[in-house]
């Protein structure tokens, strides 16, 4: 059932729905809260495609004008994102650069074309973030619907919640 009040946030970005339907599933799983982060600047198909490229490749790029002072008040926050040019997502990565005004708590998981492993993504993250990530994940959009996709979820969520455990205790 439900919580009243969740404590895990999802925050995810998407430009072709591949995140967008991960970060639904996470959070039908967790019973938390969903908030999109928007970048219009990446969204046209051709120049939104090379715009994205160029940021990430640049490791530049700033957020929209959207407010995120709210996500402080959860517990965790899940980021959900593609890789983009073996990096998370540039509006990812501009949000983990807040890492002050983001719960202490923050997980990564990502959806890629698996054609780049993730660490380097991870690393970055947690670099841009100025601490460690509590859990990650990747999901390849070829695994989409299939029993891998389960079994991916099913390891991110237990990292998640075995990281989780050990932060309360301490
Ligand atoms: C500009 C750009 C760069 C990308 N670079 C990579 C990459 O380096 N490695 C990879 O595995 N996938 C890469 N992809 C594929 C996306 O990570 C993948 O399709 C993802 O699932 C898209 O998520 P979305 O539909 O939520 O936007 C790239 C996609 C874009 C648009």
């Amino acid at each position: 059932m439900a919580k009243a009040t969740p404590e895990i946030c999802i925050a995810f970005y998407s430009r072709s729905g591949h995140s967008k339907r991960l970060a639904t599933k996470l959070a039908e799983e967790l019973h938390a809260d969903e908030v999109e982060i928007t970048a219009p600047k990446y969204s046209g198909r051709f120049l939104g495609y090379m715009r994205a490229g160029f940021d990430s490749v640049r490791q530049k790029g700033a957020l929209a004008s959207q407010a995120f002072d709210t996500l402080k008040k959860y517990r965790h926050l899940i980021l959900v994102g593609p890789v983009w040019t073996s990096y998370p997502a540039v509006p990812l990565r501009a949000l983990m650069r807040q890492g002050d005004a983001l719960p202490q708590a923050v997980s990564l998981f990502l959806t890629s074309g698996a054609h780049s492993p993730p660490l380097k993504a991870f690393a970055a993250g947690a670099a841009d973030l100025g601490r460690p990530l509590i859990a990650t994940g990747v999901l390849p959009n070829s695994a989409e619907d299939t029993a891998q996709e389960d079994r991916t979820i099913a390891q991110f969520l237990l990292e998640l919640k075995e990281q989780d455990a050990l932060i309360s205790r301490n």
